[in-house]
């Protein structure tokens, strides 16, 4: 593994590396490699637990795990950094069940798949690293390329997946539906995953926007989620988190007003950095939606509709971009607009929602589901960062020896946009290859850095 780490390393800087770094080839690969991975003997052990209490630390653990071969059509990657999503939380608290069912059931699906059922699950859907090695059937990526990975994996092998790959009956969300994720100092994915590496970002950037942005992008941008336009109002949950701290970009740089609803007054600060005016602290402002465990409170969604007309100056949100679920659903369905979009892709809070159906019928609303993207959606995320026109949004990093802590940190919401992972990059910094577009936007890719 350090082989493979200091030839790397030694096209740092370089002008083409990615050819330069054809040496990656020649190298053999290891019979093992550190990952962080969950314990199918472990996935009773927060059993009678409140969820709050569930501990990530406790269940991610980094071992020596056996490279897998690898199979036709993917690519083993020397993973240089990788991020923590909620789905890596989720995994490793065992809601709302186990990963290894997922595992289990991929395994029955082929002779290959078999591969990904096993006692132990190496997560992490984020990557940015150097193919090492491809299997049969791929022309279009080489050792020695660059990359990012996104997430999504699925077979193809069946027509309804090929207008919209999202579709397909076989898709899975790659590191958590699958085996052999980012989180780790190797991984494998489908050679189609693969999407080339920003060039003016450093490894553990390049890593973080992958799962997030291209969520928000199909859920906002695309015509299978909002299909925002020039003008729409965008009402933004968790405007500073993951999801939230790409769809506010997006929103501003699709001409669009984001309306940012976040919980604290550094959250609301990070918003503003990004270049949001609208901005609502729900915890400074108390909205509390529920009155009790089964009980919603409409005048607090009403006084959060009026808070919202107050910063428009009376309009209602076009879209609410929605993800805390149960908590907040039934307020999103009473604020967006007589005609307005709800788009939902997850259930942070509790995935049963509750709201007053009327207000979504008698005014024409849609709620649209939304989950992850397409290959195409993906890649014109990636772009967009690739041009330095939507920026990463890493706060913080750790060393792969301390995911559990960075996970533990996601789950107590602690944490501000993305939080990175160093899977072999020693340190920060490192993989840049084109300084002048990074100078371009040196203040936004460091926005979020050490909050
Ligand atoms: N379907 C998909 O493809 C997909 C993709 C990515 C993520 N997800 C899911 O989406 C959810 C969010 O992911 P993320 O990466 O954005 O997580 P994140 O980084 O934790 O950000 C979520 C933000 O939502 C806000 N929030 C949390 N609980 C809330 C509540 N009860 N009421 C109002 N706001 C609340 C918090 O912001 P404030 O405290 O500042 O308000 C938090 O920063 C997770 O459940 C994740 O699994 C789904």
């Amino acid at each position: 593994m350090q082989d493979i780490l200091e030839a790397i390393m030694a096209a740092d800087g370089s002008v083409d590396p990615a050819r330069e770094l054809g040496g990656v080839a020649g190298l053999p690969v290891p019979e093992s490699y550190r990952g962080v991975v969950v314990r199918a003997e472990e996935t009773r052990m927060f059993d009678g637990m409140a969820t709050r209490d569930k501990d990530p630390r406790k269940a991610l653990h980094l071992q020596e795990v056996p490279t897998p071969e690898l199979g036709p059509g993917e690519a083993l990657v020397a993973v240089m950094a990788s991020a923590i999503n909620y789905n890596t939380v989720w995994t490793s608290i065992f809601e709302p069940l186990s990963t290894f069912r997922f595992l289990q059931r991929y395994g029955r699906t082929s002779e290959l798949a078999r591969r990904h059922d096993l006692p132990y699950h190496v997560v992490g859907s984020d990557a940015a690293g150097v193919v090492l090695r491809v299997g049969a059937g791929v022309s279009r990526w080489r050792p020695g390329d660059e990359v990012v990975a996104h997430c999504l994996s699925v077979e193809l092998e069946d027509a309804a997946g090929h207008d919209d790959t999202m579709l397909d009956p076989q898709q899975r969300i790659w590191g958590f539906e699958t085996n052999f994720g980012g989180l780790a100092e190797l991984a494998v994915v489908k050679a189609n995953q693969l999407m080339p590496k920003p060039a003016h970002l450093s490894w553990e950037e390049a890593a973080s926007p992958g799962l997030v942005n291209s969520t928000a992008y199909r859920q906002l941008v695309s015509h299978h989620g909002a299909n925002m336009k020039q003008g729409d109002v965008v009402l933004i949950w968790g405007a500073s988190g993951g999801l939230g701290g790409y769809a506010t970009q997006m929103a501003l740089n699709g001409g669009a007003i984001p309306v940012c609803v976040v919980s604290s007054p550094e959250k609301a600060e990070l918003c503003r950095r990004m270049g949001a005016e609208l901005v609502i602290d729900r915890s400074a402002e108390g909205f509390r939606f529920w009155s009790d465990e089964q009980t919603q409170d409409p005048d607090e969604w009403r006084r959060f509709g009026e808070r919202i007309r107050e910063l428009t100056g009376g309009e209602d949100p076009d879209i609410v971009f929605e993800h805390p679920g149960r908590e907040t659903f039934g307020a999103s369905v009473y604020v967006a607009k007589r005609g307005g979009t709800i788009v939902t892709c997850a259930s942070t809070s509790g995935f049963l929602h509750q709201y007053d159906n009327r207000y979504l019928w008698m005014h024409l609303k849609r709620i649209v589901g939304s989950h992850f993207a397409n290959y195409r959606e993906a890649w014109e995320a990636n772009r967009l960062v690739a041009l330095g026109k939507i920026h990463p949004t890493v706060s913080r990093t750790y060393a792969l020896e301390q995911t559990g802590q960075a996970a533990y940190e996601v789950h107590r919401n602690a944490h501000q946009g993305k939080v990175g992972v160093r899977c072999l990059a020693p340190e920060d910094g490192l993989g840049v290859r084109d300084p002048e577009l990074r100078a371009r936007h040196a203040e936004a890719i460091n926005r979020f850095r050490g909050r």
